[in-house]
Order: C-alpha cells, then sequence, then structure tokens
C-alpha cells in the first residue's frame, strides 16, 4: 500500500489519499490548528466534494503537533463586526452540517486541543480516536460567548445533557482519558500510535461493502430522530436491498465457498 503525497489545499491544510482512505489535516501548529475564515471555507468545499467522489471510502481527520483545532480563530473575531461575526458562524454551521452528513464514515484522530470548533468537528465524526495527550473542551464562556457549531447540542446528545452543562458552562477543560471512561472515544492510544490506529480503523472500513457502509452510517444517523417502529422497519428495509444487491450476493457466497469477497459497491 503506497501513500500519496500530501498535496496542499490551503496554506493550512493538506490531504493524501492511501487505498481510498483521505487523511485531512489542519496544518497550523503556530495557532494550535485555529480555525481562520481562509480555513474554514476551504474545508467546507472540501467537503462539499467529498461527498460525491466514489474512490474515498473513509475520511480521517487530524492535526498538527500540540493542536488537534483550539476552535475559531479568536484574533478574526476580534474587532469583527457583527455581520462577519454572524457570517462566519452561518459558514460554520454549514461546514460542520457537510461533515456530519458526508456519507462516507469520518474518523477524528485527534492529536491535540479540541477546543471549541474543535471539539465540535469532533462530535460531527462518526469514530473518535486521541492521543493520550489530546484535551477537550467547550471554553466558549471564557470569552463570553457560547459553543455555534452545535457544541451544546450534540455533545447532550451524546454524552447527555449534565456532562454538556458542566462543560459549556465551566469551560473546563477535559483531558482524553475522562472522555474515554465515558464512553465518547473510540480508542485512546499513545501518541506515536494515533495515526496507525485511525488508519487501521479506516482501512478496515475501506475494506467492507460500500453500499453496507454508507446505508449502515445513515442508518444509525436517520434512525435516531424517528419513532422506534419507524426506524426498525427502514432498518429491515435497508437490509432486504442489501441482500438483493450484488454485494450481498457475494458476502454471503464467499462466506460459504470460504473465500475472500470482491465487494463492487452494488
Ligand atoms: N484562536 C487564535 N489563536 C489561538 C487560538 C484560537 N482559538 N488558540 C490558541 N491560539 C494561539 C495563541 O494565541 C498562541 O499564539 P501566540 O504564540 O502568537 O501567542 C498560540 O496559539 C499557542 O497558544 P498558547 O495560548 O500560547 O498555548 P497554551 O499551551 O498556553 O494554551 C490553550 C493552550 C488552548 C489553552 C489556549 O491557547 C487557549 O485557551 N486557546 C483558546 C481556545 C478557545 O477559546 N477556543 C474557542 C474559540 S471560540
Amino acid at each position: 500500500m503506497t501513500a500519496d503525497t500530501e498535496r496542499r489545499l490551503h496554506p493550512h491544510l493538506a490531504e493524501r489519499r492511501e487505498a481510498g482512505v483521505a487523511v485531512l489535516r489542519v496544518d497550523r501548529e503556530d495557532a494550535l490548528g485555529a480555525l481562520s475564515r481562509g480555513i474554514l471555507e476551504r474545508l467546507h468545499d472540501y467537503l462539499i466534494a467529498l461527498r460525491d467522489d466514489r474512490e474515498v471510502r473513509a475520511l480521517v481527520l487530524t492535526g498538527t503537533g500540540r493542536g488537534f483545532i483550539a476552535g475559531a480563530d479568536i484574533t478574526e473575531y476580534h474587532g469583527a463586526d457583527q455581520a462577519a461575526f454572524d457570517d462566519y458562524q452561518r459558514l460554520g454551521r454549514a461546514t460542520y452540517d457537510a461533515l456530519a452528513a458526508l456519507p462516507q464514515p469520518t474518523i477524528a484522530a485527534v492529536n491535540g486541543y479540541a477546543l471549541g470548533g474543535g471539539f465540535e468537528v469532533v462530535l460531527c465524526c462518526d469514530l473518535v480516536v486521541a492521543s493520550e495527550r489530546a484535551k477537550f473542551g467547550l471554553p466558549e464562556i471564557k470569552l463570553g460567548l457560547l459553543p455555534g457549531g452545535g457544541g451544546t447540542q450534540r455533545l447532550a446528545r451524546a454524552a447527555g445533557a449534565g456532562f454538556a452543562k458542566e462543560l459549556v458552562l465551566t469551560g473546563r477543560i477535559v483531558p482524553a482519558a475522562e472522555l474515554h471512561r465515558r464512553g465518547l472515544l473510540t480508542a485512546i492510544c499513545e501518541p506515536g500510535r494515533l495515526l496507525p490506529e485511525a488508519m487501521e480503523l479506516a482501512a478496515t472500513i475501506a475494506g467492507n461493502a460500500p453500499l453496507a457502509v454508507r446505508e449502515g452510517k445513515r442508518l444509525i444517523a436517520d434512525g435516531g430522530h424517528l419513532p422506534l417502529e419507524q426506524a426498525l422497519t427502514l432498518e429491515q428495509q435497508v437490509l432486504s436491498r442489501l441482500f438483493g444487491g450484488a454485494d450481498g450476493k457475494e458476502g454471503v457466497a464467499a462466506f460459504v465457498e470460504k473465500r475472500p469477497p470482491v465487494f463492487h459497491g452494488r
């Protein structure tokens, strides 16, 4: 498996591809990965384009050095007028929504500070692998502000209102181990193992039947908004379609014939 070299999407964003997995890296170590408007715009456009990219079967999002993403670029807030601030928040909303709605599974590989918008990015990802050094939080309250990219809502849904209130109202920064104990991380590892662990997860997913992977992600997301009865019916409809499809037939045949399956995404 050979890795393509990184290509620059923006001075502070780099992407490389490896066997159907895209690795997007925020590369702004001197500001701990703070999201300037320019980075956010490029990230937004990248995610919109990725939605229709059939070559990419999973996305790994990571940062550089001590910073994963330390939130919005506070220096750009300073002196910004109301219209510019509101516009940044709208772009943030569109970007987080695009990330959460990507058909491909997404894995946050959290190397360092994931604060504010950085934690909100993590909350939009399907799986989260964190370095033991990673730290998470919603510290906007320290600025007299609040999260605006889903922090109050997605954290409350993922971890309960009590924990969300504690983080939002105190601004406390939480070490990775605590988040792991609360069941919010898929895995925690030493810093040197972070990308290998994330890539192993991504490769496992990318090697599974593409349609089943996408439908599995969609079912879990959509089902959460439906009454249980409807969600269970939806689950059976999706399974029935997969059974009737080429990959479902191939997977079952390969098991019986004791050979590895060859999936085509149909
Ligand atoms: N926006 C802009 N710059 C940021 C930033 C942000 N969100 N977070 C960190 N930086 C910059 C710092 O200003 C500093 O820049 P400088 O070297 O030019 O002074 C650099 O990144 C390193 O940060 P520093 O504060 O020196 O590191 P630290 O280890 O002492 O503290 C944090 C780390 C993350 C606790 C601290 O930087 C912080 O509180 N950042 C703000 C996080 C935040 O409120 N995010 C939500 C924004 S809405």
